[in-house]
């Protein structure tokens, strides 16, 4: 038997045709006799009959009946027999083979399946087993028609980005694996060299150095979608190991890579939703993005900008906000909550409860005030003067039955709160519109930050972006990262053809120069070379396709992935290795008992 239709073909223009289907048995029920299964593969449903009143005269029933008896749950099966009409009533309109039945004359049973750990429907995301169990019996939970929707889109997606590129005349290059440690700011994971005892491989945290080298080497258009690893603790949109869809380009500026990137996403909205997507996309700076949103990837779905009210209150009597403002660097921001008096709006219940949240999240407290008719009113507004309630009532635009929040502290802790805060009141409030999506482009970022701990200068984004003037501590960089609906999707930026102004930023961020040449040597030698002036980006093509598809967690679209502690249920990686094998590797195996479990640090944050 050979299949002469997929499980998701058959339509009612096959009725009378014979077929045979090849799938997974999905459900059975037994009718008084008459059997039904629903008979599965990658590609749909078909429902099979079994009637021991219409089979064809030469058919053995007893042997066919004791096939389908053999045919349990997820098992994998051939039948061959007649496409049919349902009975009237018994259509399933929302399947697209749900007109149709397929009356089995001849069945074999191909493999048997145990019974299995869950169910295999198309069952709602809250009654599937817990992920553990998903990821143990990735292969079941793959059969899924929601996975394989998923495993589907992704393959779309990276299709039509290759398309795209192979369109703007890009080159696909595979960079090595097994390298040097590229400094994105996480831990590596390190592979030993048996060869050379004591030495170990990097697995690559992006392509960085090797995509510069290739704009080097006068490739001047590359792309690949590219397998990244970062020893770095596993949360819904970051994985261990992860996609990018990297790119680099030769004799570009920044505009032009921005839009090559618009021009990409679109191309591949247009695929995939058939939707024109509006460009050119917002921007924002790093620092409007900071103060409107209190952070660098805001989601703008929503309003809800954050207004600077320090100047305003500064000289009220009122003693909370006194008492902050007699400290340097503190600030008190607003947020207006428009249309808040009615029925879906914030009561006092609601904003106690803000209140007791906000408390949880760093801050002391939070004051409010609601815009009447007769102006603002809470049990502080005595504080401030008729001027000054104007000019609150300008700066934030409000307007009768808007609902005014303040936050004062430190400036920094007030705008991260507030960004925190926004996002709350989006969610609770039900802001955001489903399955909208918003792109932001973040710019003029810059280069280098403070470790607040020790102090020490380090790379805002990562040491080869080039800065925006003259290198100081706080120059800008020429970066551009890119957001989707509140998410980091992607980031790039121009990079350092000129090898002294490379040499002086990792300088600056205080390598010696025998470290320089110990761990960059190799790159500053390349760039000696006659480096073209070039730039790049990359994106996450994970964080993509799990935001397109209305994902919580990047696991759903990685066949498979790790779980939140990084671990593989599958195949139970990562495992103990046998002595003897490390011992090849000249490297001492440690008993479990020297291990201290203390000294291992996860976070867990979902
Ligand atoms: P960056 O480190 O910002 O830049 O990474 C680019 C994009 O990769 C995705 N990403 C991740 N996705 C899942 N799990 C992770 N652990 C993870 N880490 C990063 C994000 C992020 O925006 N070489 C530079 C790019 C360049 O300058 O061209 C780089 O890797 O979507």
């Amino acid at each position: 038997m050979k299949r002469t239709h997929t499980c998701g073909e058959l339509s009612s223009t096959d009725l009378g045709k014979d077929a045979c289907l090849q799938g997974w048995v999905r459900f059975s029920r037994d009718h008084g006799g008459i059997l039904f299964f629903d008979l599965a593969d990658a590609y749909g449903t078909t429902q099979l009959v079994y009637d021991p009143e219409d089979v064809d005269k030469g058919v053995d029933k007893a042997a066919l009946a004791s096939t389908l008896d053999s045919f349990t749950r997820e098992s994998v099966v051939s039948v061959t027999g007649i496409v049919r009409e349902r009975v009237t009533g018994t259509e399933d309109l929302r399947n697209p083979t749900g007109k149709v039945e397929v009356l089995v004359q001849d069945a074999e049973l191909l493999s048997r399946s145990r019974s299995p750990p869950f169910e295999i429907g198309e069952q709602k995301e809250h009654l599937l087993p817990a992920e553990d169990t998903r990821l143990r019996y990735r292969y079941l939970d793959l059969r899924r028609a929601e996975m394989i929707r998923c495993l589907r889109s992704r393959h779309h997606v990276l299709s039509l980005a290759r398309q795209f590129m192979e369109s703007k005349s890009f080159l696909e290059v595979e960079t090595p694996l097994l390298t040097r440690s590229t400094p994105e700011g996480a831990r590596d994971f390190l592979v030993p060299s048996r060869v050379h005892p004591g030495s170990f491989y990097a697995l690559p945290q992006s392509p960085q150095l090797f995509k510069q080298m290739l704009m080097v080497a006068g490739v001047d258009r590359y792309y690949q979608v590219a397998r990244c690893f970062r020893d770095e603790d596993s949360r819904a949109d970051r994985q261990p190991e992860f996609t990018q869809f990297d790119i680099e380009m030769s004799f570009v500026d920044r505009e032009d890579i921005i839009t090559i990137i618009e021009d990409m996403v679109s191309h591949i909205w247009k695929g995939i939703f058939d939707e024109q997507l509006e460009t050119p996309f917002l921007r924002l700076s790093y620092h409007e993005s900071m103060n409107l949103y209190g952070t660098d990837s805001p989601d703008l779905r929503f309003g809800l900008p954050m207004v600077d009210v320090t100047e305003i209150v500064r000289e009220a009597p009122y003693d909370i906000f006194q008492r902050v403002l007699s400290k340097k660097g503190s600030a008190i921001c607003g947020l207006n909550v428009k249309g808040s008096d009615g029925a879906d709006g914030l009561g006092r219940n609601e904003v106690d409860r803000l209140i007791s949240w906000i408390k949880r999240h760093g801050m002391g407290g939070m004051t409010w005030m609601r815009v009447t008719d007769k102006g603002l009113d809470s049990n502080i507004v005595k504080y401030f003067t008729p001027e000054v309630q104007k000019s609150l009532v300008d700066a934030m635009g409000a307007e009768e039955g808007d609902l005014l929040l303040f936050l004062a502290g430190p400036r920094a802790r007030v705008l991260e709160a507030g960004g925190l805060l926004r996002e709350k009141l989006a969610a609770d409030l039900k802001l955001i519109k489903e399955g909208s999506h918003q792109f932001l482009w973040i710019i003029d970022c810059p280069m280098f930050e403070k470790d607040p701990v020790s102090g020490n200068i380090t790379a805002f984004h990562h040491p080869f972006v080039r800065p925006v003037g003259e290198l100081s501590a706080d120059v800008q960089g020429e970066s551009y990262d890119l957001c989707l609906n509140g998410v980091e999707l992607g980031s790039g930026s121009l990079r350092n053809h000129d090898v002294d102004l490379q040499r002086s930023i990792l300088g600056m961020l205080g390598l010696s120069e025998e470290k320089m040449e110990e761990d960059f040597g190799f790159f500053l030698e390349a760039l000696s070379y006659g480096a073209p002036p070039h730039g790049g980006i990359a994106l996450g093509v994970d964080r993509m396709v799990s935001i397109m598809l209305g994902k919580e967690s990047i696991r759903e679209v990685i066949a498979f992935p790790k779980n939140k502690r990084m671990h593989s249920p599958f195949d139970g990686s990562p495992t103990p290795v046998e002595d003897d094998k490390l011992s090849e590797l000249q490297i001492m195996s440690l008993a479990m008992d020297d291990i201290d479990m203390d000294d291992i640090d996860l976070e867990d944050s979902e």
